[in-house]
């Protein structure tokens, strides 16, 4: 038998197998296709089970079948409003699910322009839920349980209209139905143009909202969808709105590198010219600290490899003090085997050669000592093209003060580790030694993250990394 058309088949069938279909990123003829191989293996009997799960026992209705969430698990109700960062949400559902947060979610008509049901509910694993008056629906719930089980209603993106039509108490569809019936928390992630943010009506909104005890993340800085627009308006990040989830639900952060082991460097060297004096740079060690926290916050077990720096040593972690490169790299080669290695240490590339063992003493009318230096070795290509005990991920920084991308690029290749990230650490940028961080960050590809704390480049930077580590299982 070559080729099987089915006939007849009723709407509600094919919109499930649509839904599975888009669930397991299948077409529907394949997953007809899959669905059929694997009954006809079974011997059939579970072939009624493969298109549906078994209905449970409650009444027609009544029940909506959810993915199996941890026991005790933490429930989010996601109301996404219509602005184009509503594609965002779809990234936020994902991150709360691989939180072990059950989640639930309402499209408003509005968020329908941007993003499908059909794309929501294949990460959702179940159902969105999209009309207030939808009671005949096979699988309706009513608003009143939307709203009541559930620990927290977030809704990303916020729009003006949501949030006008919330501080004033409306009830005409779905969302603000469920908003207005509900006592949990609520947390908005607005995100619309800058000149609508900063009119007078949503600003009243907004401080009746802030009153009402409602939570707010974002919005940020930055570029706006419409061309050439810049400013406050952009809906926080996803990574951003699941830590404020975090927060609000006080779940433990997620201990996404459980289990692995993690080396950074940070702090600049200092390469001695006699016993008092010394060649060092400006490097804060406040990026590669951030880093190292934030692996050990995500469950790894870090070793930091620390230069002499004035920022205290994040808890939770090995350190080694070391002061010269030669050390650093010492100690580095001793930390191994790891996972992953992170080289954010501004490692001084030159030391003194003939470095005095006393002080060096002015004389009188000599001439001024003369400094020959010789090349430290480079721990970050050293380690990146060892043979044996190569950690999984090699991931270096180039400090770049001009020609970043060229030099980044350069960088890579040379040094032969996985990842570079680039970041501009001229006088303007006010990186060394600040608060913040621009990375660009290159692999095989190459991803511009915002501008950011450095804590929070180190979040991002730990979140790329569970994915990776998670993708070359
Ligand atoms: N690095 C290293 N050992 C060195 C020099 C640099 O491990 N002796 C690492 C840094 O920790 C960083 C990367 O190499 O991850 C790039 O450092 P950077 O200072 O940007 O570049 P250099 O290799 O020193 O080259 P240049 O100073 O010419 O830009």
């Amino acid at each position: 038998m070559a080729s099987l058309t089915v006939r007849q088949l009723d709407d509600r069938l094919k919109k499930l197998l649509r839904l599975r279909a888009a669930r397991s990123g299948r077409s529907v003829e394949d997953e007809v296709r899959t669905i059929l191989r694997d009954a006809a293996e079974e011997g059939g009997s579970r072939a009624a089970d493969l298109i549906e799960p078994p209905a449970s026992p409650t009444k027609r209705g009544a029940a909506v079948s959810r993915p199996a969430a941890p026991a005790g698990a933490k429930r989010v109700l996601l109301v996404i409003g219509g602005g184009i960062a509503a594609y965002k949400s779809l990234d936020l559902i994902r991150r709360l699910k691989e939180r072990g947060i059950s989640v639930r979610c309402i499209l408003t008509k509005a968020a329908e322009q941007f993003v499908t049901p059909l794309s929501a509910s294949a990460l959702l694993g179940e159902r969105v839920f999209t009309d207030l008056f939808d009671l005949s629906g096979e699988f309706d719930i009513g608003h009143i349980r939307l709203a009541r089980e559930t620990d927290l209603i977030v809704v990303a993106p916020a729009t003006a209209d949501l949030m006008a039509k919330l501080a004033g108490g409306h009830a005409d569809d779905l969302a603000t139905t469920v908003l207005l019936a509900t006592t949990a928390k609520i947390l908005l992630a607005p995100a619309m143009n800058p000149r609508m943010w900063a009119n007078k009506a949503t600003q009243r909104n907004l401080a009746q909202l802030i009153a009402d005890g409602i939570a707010l993340v974002g919005p940020n800085e930055g570029e706006m969808a419409e061309a050439l627009e810049r400013g406050l308006g952009r809906m926080a990040e996803p990574l951003e709105i699941a830590s404020a989830i975090e927060k609000l639900l006080s779940v433990q952060p997620m201990q996404l590198l459980q289990g692995r082991r993690v080396l950074v460097t940070s702090g600049p060297t200092h390469e001695p010219i006699d016993p008092v004096r010394y060649i060092a740079n400006r490097s804060s060690g406040k990026q590669g600290h951030a880093i190292a926290e934030a692996a050990a916050a995500a469950g790894a077990d870090v070793t930091l490899v620390s230069g002499p720096v004035n920022v205290t040593h994040p808890p939770g972690v090995k350190v080694v003090e070391v002061e010269t490169a030669r050390e650093m790299l010492q100690a580095v080669e001793s930390a191994l085997p790891v996972d992953v290695a992170i080289f954010a240490a501004a490692v001084a590339d030159w030391r003194v050669a003939n470095a005095g063992v006393q002080k060096l003493k002015k004389q009188a009318g000599k001439a001024t000592p003369e400094l020959s230096l010789v090349e430290n070795p480079d721990i970050l290509a050293t380690i990146a093209k060892r043979k044996m005990q190569r950690p999984r991920l090699v991931i270096g920084f180039a400090a770049e003060t001009e020609n970043i991308n060229a030099n980044a690029r350069a960088k890579l290749a040379s040094k032969g580790c996985d990842w570079i990230l680039a970041n501009d650490v001229s006088p303007q940028s006010g990186v060394m030694g600040g608060d913040c961080n621009t990375i660009t960050v290159r692999a095989s590809g190459v991803e511009a993250w915002k501008p950011q704390s450095k804590d929070e480049v180190a979040a991002t930077l730990i979140t790329r990394i569970a994915d990776a580590l998670r993708g070359s299982k």
